[in-house]
């Protein structure tokens, strides 16, 4: 049987990276739970409607078409938005919707309906908490806010991206800090998730440690 799999953990602790190339290896579908956030900041910024009016989100969420695609690529209205909700606005963005319940309820109940069958690799802020309870397998990813911003800073610097230590350092200190204060479903670590700390470890050695996870919690 297939089952799903929740990794959590703040903004560039390698949860996407790792989710992509586990979900190669057992075969399995990644969805990623942040972009899927960062397209509601990404509509509501287009149709200008501010990120805390709860009541005009919730009903532009009502009316999105939104599709995540199995190789990654996100969908909205069919435009493809992959590449343009990776900037510091949209980050922010996506981190200020989160805060809505509405917003929320609406996003975590697709992701649901998407990973009801299994096979699934999910990825964010709440997945072991909210989105997916019962997942026999949950591992919290951390690194410290300095790894996180070094590594950010590289992967920005290879997309030609705004790639400022010092920048990148605060906004990642600012998102944890949103991330983990807001009333609902803050970003916290479920009391049967496995932490990984992964300041010091190769992305290899992450792999082969949840793969070692997964085998512990269900003998796969
Ligand atoms: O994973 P990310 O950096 O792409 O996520 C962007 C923002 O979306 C993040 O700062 C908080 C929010 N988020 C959330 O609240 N719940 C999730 N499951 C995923 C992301």
């Amino acid at each position: 049987m297939r089952f799903n799999i929740a990794i959590d953990g703040p903004s560039a602790a390698g949860k996407s990276t790792i989710a992509d190339l586990l979900a190669e290896k057992l075969g399995y579908n990644h969805l990623d739970t942040g972009a899927m956030y960062r397209a509601v900041a990404y509509k509501a910024i287009k149709q200008n409607i501010p990120f805390d009016e709860e009541d005009k989100i919730v009903e532009m969420i009502d009316n999105m078409d939104l599709e995540m695609m199995a190789d990654g690529r996100v969908i909205l209205d069919k435009e493809d938005i992959s590449d343009s909700i990776r900037t510091d606005e949209i980050s922010m963005g996506a981190s200020n919707v989160s805060k809505l319940k509405g917003c929320r309820t609406a996003l975590v109940a697709m992701q649901q309906r998407i990973c009801k069958d299994g096979g699934y690799i999910l990825d964010g802020r709440d997945i072991g908490t909210v989105v997916l309870k019962d997942a026999p397998v949950k591992i919290y990813m951390v690194a410290s806010p300095e790894a996180r911003a070094q590594r950010r800073m590289l992967q920005n610097q290879e997309k030609g991206l705004e790639a400022d230590y010092e920048t990148i350092l605060e906004d990642i200190k600012k998102r944890d800090y949103q991330d983990m204060h807001r009333e609902i479903s803050p970003l916290t670590k479920a009391e049967d998730a496995v932490e990984i700390d992964t300041s010091d470890m190769t992305i290899d050695e992450v792999v082969e440690r949840v793969l070692e996870i997964i085998a512990e919690k269900t003998g796969a």
